[in-house]
């Protein structure tokens, strides 16, 4: 395949996959390693970069210069147009910024979205079912954390029949449905983890969410 000797590592590996449009927008690219990737691949004919700071924008331009590209210098889907992109990705922040960004223009949301969080995706999850974007993919791969992928669609979610409502957007449904092997390892530490703090409040009720996913997992 043309451009298959572009490396991403596997988190940007795994949105990569998920994409595939005449017109892609990427927010917050920095050096522009996905879209990039995404244009040599094929995988999409024309990307939009928006970058909110100067340096990532410099970043971002000269490592799409020459290709069809355009990086534009503005916050979020500010510097979008509503229809201008097919698809649109999100990469490596926190989940609260990332609903900041999402909720800013509804109106110019493409309809499908591809969601990389640094932190839980429990606020994303809980945007997508109020914004009326349907959960259809979620992905888990090991990298500098643990990182997990969801893939929106416009349109009425049925990820969640049959699951605890509170459980599933905490940990996900497709991944539980799925068993997913690193769900289950990240559940583990987790709970090793909290196994060695002061038994508070809080860290109690953490202990016995995951108490319910890892039943929840046995239980499938
Ligand atoms: C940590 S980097 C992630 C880069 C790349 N997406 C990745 O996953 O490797 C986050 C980037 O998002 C940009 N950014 C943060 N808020 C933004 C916003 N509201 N609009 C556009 N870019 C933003 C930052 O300037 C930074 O370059």
């Amino acid at each position: 395949m043309p451009g298959s000797s572009v490396k991403l590592e596997p988190r940007l590996q795994a949105v990569a996959q998920e994409i595939k449009a005449p017109t892609h927008a990427d927010i917050g690219s920095d050096h522009a390693l996905l879209p990039r990737y995404l244009l040599l691949c094929g995988r999409v004919q024309r990307v939009i970069v928006v970058e909110k700071h100067k340096g990532p924008w410099e970043n971002s331009r000269r490592a799409l210069e020459g290709l069809a590209a355009e990086v534009r210098l503005g916050d979020g889907l500010g510097a979008l147009s509503p229809g201008e992109a097919d698809s649109l990705s999100l990469c490596g922040m926190g989940a609260r910024r990332m609903v900041r960004i999402l909720s800013a223009h509804p109106a110019r949301l493409p309809p499908r979205l591809v969601l990389q969080p640094n932190d839980s995706a429990l606020p994303l999850r809980q945007w997508a079912l109020q914004a009326g974007y349907a959960l259809v993919n979620e992905q888990m791969v090991e990298g500098f954390w643990r990182h997990s992928i969801l893939t929106l669609k416009r349109g009425a979610c049925t990820a969640y029949s049959g699951l605890p409502l509170e459980l599933a957007l905490r940990f996900g449904p497709l991944l539980l449905k799925s068993k997913h092997p690193l769900l289950s390892a990240e559940l583990l530490a987790r709970r090793q983890q909290l196994a060695r703090l002061p038994q508070v409040e809080p860290v109690r009720l953490e202990l016995e969410h995951i108490e319910q996913a890892l039943a929840l997992l046995q239980g499938f």
